[in-house]
């Protein structure tokens, strides 16, 4: 999709005497974007994730060519991007800046038959498509409110109403989902989840590494520009956990003096935290993943007369391995 992109932008603004006198440009650049490829296919939903400032946004106006590139090749479908926008905007469906995109004066339906007479929908599938997406996105029965009146939630799917006019093929999300609360998250991950089916491509932008692990095949995680990581999200936990240690919470309750018992358990884990609750022992260990725990937290608490009563292992999360690939994450 996009191979070798970058862009620069140039910081801070000219005067107008500046421009006036034509004095040369001396403003500082600023790399958002420093070299990206990208590939996502059809029934596939791709998902870029980043701190803020990363190039994310950046990134996805290049794609929906309302960005040039300074440099690399943007492909939408076979066109090139950067010398046809016209023809490879019939191929996207683009959410940016999610509610700011939609009329407040209008109502749901006057904004959708606007965007289809700007999108060129041929007139006389406007009223089958209109019906259509906004079945899509549960919009019919408040069609004909004023979006002013609408909530976030239902603003944002207008905007993903919008972009599904033109039936395209690429669907550019930018952070579709901020601002909604959980349930209303789940019907939209559901939604693209159909889209995906259907047989779109999507590319979608988002903070939540949670979100970024449920909804996406594919993750690409960028900083300052660049991706520093990329692929399944499974593979991608799964590399890091080579190299993580285990995160383990426990509690027991020791049969007598816990000093030995304490003792025992540092042969095989360092304690990172201890508190004594009640007869309770709480412990947070940490300790290589080569380690064999259960038989050996077995063994300790018999030895000891302990009753184990909490094991819980934490499981390596998208989060932390987006939190090792974005060390000090961010240019902000
Ligand atoms: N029009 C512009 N002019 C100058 N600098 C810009 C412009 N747009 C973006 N930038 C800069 O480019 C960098 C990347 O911004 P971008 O919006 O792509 O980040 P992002 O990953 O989308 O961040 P966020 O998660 O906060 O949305 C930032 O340093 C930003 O200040
Ligand atoms: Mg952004």
């Amino acid at each position: 999709m996009i191979a070798g992109v970058s862009k620069a932008f140039r910081q801070g603004r000219r005067t107008l005497e500046q421009r006036l006198r034509r004095a040369p440009d001396t403003r500082s650049e600023v790399v958002a974007v420093d070299g990206i490829d990208l590939e996502v296919s059809t029934r596939e939903v791709f998902g870029l994730v980043g701190p803020n400032g990363a190039g994310k946004s950046t990134t996805v106006r290049m794609i929906a060519t309302l960005l040039e590139p300074t440099r690399g090749k943007v492909e939408v479908c076979g066109v090139d991007a950067v010398a046809h926008p016209q023809r490879a905007r019939r191929h996207l469906g683009v959410v940016i800046g999610g509610e700011r995109s939609v009329y407040w004066k209008l109502t749901g339906r006057e904004n959708l038959e606007y965007f289809a007479a700007l999108y060129h929908v041929p007139r006389r599938e406007v009223p089958r498509r209109i019906e259509r997406v906004l079945a899509e996105m549960n919009l019919l029965d408040r069609a004909d409110d004023y979006a002013e009146r609408y909530s976030t939630g239902m603003r944002q799917r207008l905007s993903l109403a919008r972009a599904l006019l033109q039936e395209p093929t690429v669907l550019l999300l930018d952070e579709p989902t901020s601002g909604l609360d959980p349930r209303s998250v789940t019907q939209l991950h559901e939604r693209i989840a159909r889209l995906r089916e259907n047989g779109h491509c999507v590319l979608v932008t988002t903070h939540n590494m949670d979100e970024a692990d449920r909804l996406c095949d594919r993750v690409a995680i960028i900083d300052r520009g660049r991706v520093v990581r990329s692929g399944t999200p499974g593979a991608l936990k799964a590399a890091l956990q080579v190299d993580r240690r285990a995160i383990v919470r426990l509690s027991l309750r020791p049969g007598g003096a816990d000093d030995n018992l304490v003792s025992d358990v540092e042969d095989f884990a360092t304690i990172a935290e201890k508190s004594i609750d009640g007869s309770d022992l709480h412990m947070v260990l940490h300790l290589p993943l080569e380690v064999d725990l259960l038989p050996r937290l077995v063994e300790v608490s018999k030895r000891h007369e302990a009753v184990l009563r909490t094991v819980e292992i934490e499981p390596v999360t998208l989060r932390d391995v987006f939190l090792a690939a974005t060390e000090n994450g961010g240019r902000e």
